[in-house]
């Protein structure tokens, strides 16, 4: 028989569709086995701070309530990051909140950059962690998939064909400002799917000229409009990044440069009018997905399972069509995945027509 436990969840990082999905998973299999779980407010912050703010999670939080339907996040989530300077004193305060709850394990809900914080949280303070991977960037290595990007492509393909209805009746290029940080993944799937006629990505460069070439030509075969996608985390033609802004721990923040595209294509090209659509924070708020749900309670599962097993600090993933399970360190050591450049999207991409930067 296995031993009670007492499981303590957490969602860090920047919210998305499909983290209560991923957090009733979690409480179902674990009331199966008689476990307790304790949802931890706030990300980290309701084991670091005095007093610890948490709650236990029974089935009746999720099965008598529409949370598993919802997005946002049911515990409250922390996209602050961490100085690395702070980062000792923060796994001894983990540590103390992990321990003063009786926890034997934690379970993160998170992206790339959580695995890496309470990676070493956990490391530094010896407790057992399982990862969830989450993020709408999709760029949590070595998971072809992470809980809440699907749903965001959704967000972005329904935004891309509204915007594709207005441009024809105006005869604009009309750009839409995606998410997705460094990572072109959100951009690329949903602008395939949305068949936009421009599509520029943090990892190819591009040239304004060629933009306004295939707008010429557009226009050439008789269409007079077009859908340009635009993935935050590009630079401008000369390679800067536009915006000046930093979060607390003096990270860049990304936005803005669907409007520099913009004024640069308008300088140069008159028979097209162009506005932007910036979708910001909906596109982590939309319904969670058919499959981002299949994720979630497939990962969720498979928490349980290594928990049972003793198998720990892990993270679970989607590969080659199965759930498995790698090392959190090997998740650190391979940092953010970018959108490969060869890979089938692009290629398809590039095989529809759509303009998608100077690809080598
Ligand atoms: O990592 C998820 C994400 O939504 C990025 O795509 C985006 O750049 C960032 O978070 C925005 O973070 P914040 O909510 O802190 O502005």
């Amino acid at each position: 028989m296995t031993k009670e436990k007492r499981i303590g969840i957490l969602t860090s990082g920047g919210d998305c569709a499909g983290l209560n999905a991923v957090i009733r998973a979690v409480v179902n299999g674990a009331s199966q086995k008689g476990w307790k779980v304790f949802g931890i407010h706030n990300g980290t912050e309701g084991l670091t701070e005095k007093p610890l703010s948490y709650e236990e999670l029974t089935v009746h939080n999720f099965s008598d309530t529409p949370w598993p339907r919802l997005s946002g996040s049911y515990l409250g989530s922390l996209n602050k990051g961490v100085k690395m300077e702070a980062l000792s004193e923060m796994s001894r305060r983990f540590g103390e909140g992990v321990r003063e709850l009786g926890l034997d394990a934690v379970i993160v809900v998170g992206g790339d950059g959580s695995m890496n914080i309470t990676g070493n949280y956990c490391k530094g303070a010896g407790i057992k962690m399982i990862g969830i991977p989450k993020t709408i960037d999709n760029d949590t290595p070595i998971t072809e998939f992470s809980v809440g990007f699907n749903s965001a492509c959704q967000v972005c393909t329904t935004a891309i064909d509204s915007l594709e209805l207005t441009a024809r009746s105006h005869q604009r290029a009309l750009i839409c400002e995606v998410m997705g940080r460094d990572a072109g993944h959100l951009a690329m799937q949903s602008a395939l799917a949305g068949q936009a006629d421009v599509c520029l990505v943090p990892e190819i460069p591009y040239k304004i000229d060629n933009i306004i070439k295939k707008l010429k030509e557009i226009k050439a075969s008789g269409r007079n409009h077009a859908v340009i996608v635009v993935s935050e985390g590009i630079k401008t033609e000369d390679g800067e990044h536009i915006s000046g802004a930093k979060n607390m721990i003096g990270e860049a923040v990304y936005g803005g440069v669907g409007q520099y595209l913009s004024s640069e294509i308008n300088i140069r090209y008159k028979d097209f009018q162009t506005r932007v659509t910036t979708l910001g924070h909906i596109q982590r708020s939309g319904t969670p997905s058919m499959f981002d749900r299949y994720l979630a309670a497939i990962f969720g599962a498979k928490a349980i399972e290594l928990l049972a097993n003793d198998e720990t600090n892990k993270m679970v993933i989607w590969k080659d069509g199965h759930v498995q399970a790698i090392s959190i360190e090997e998740v650190v050591k391979k940092g953010t995945t970018l959108l490969d450049t060869h890979s089938d999207c692009v290629k398809a991409a590039q095989a529809l027509g759509m303009y998608i930067g100077e690809i080598k």
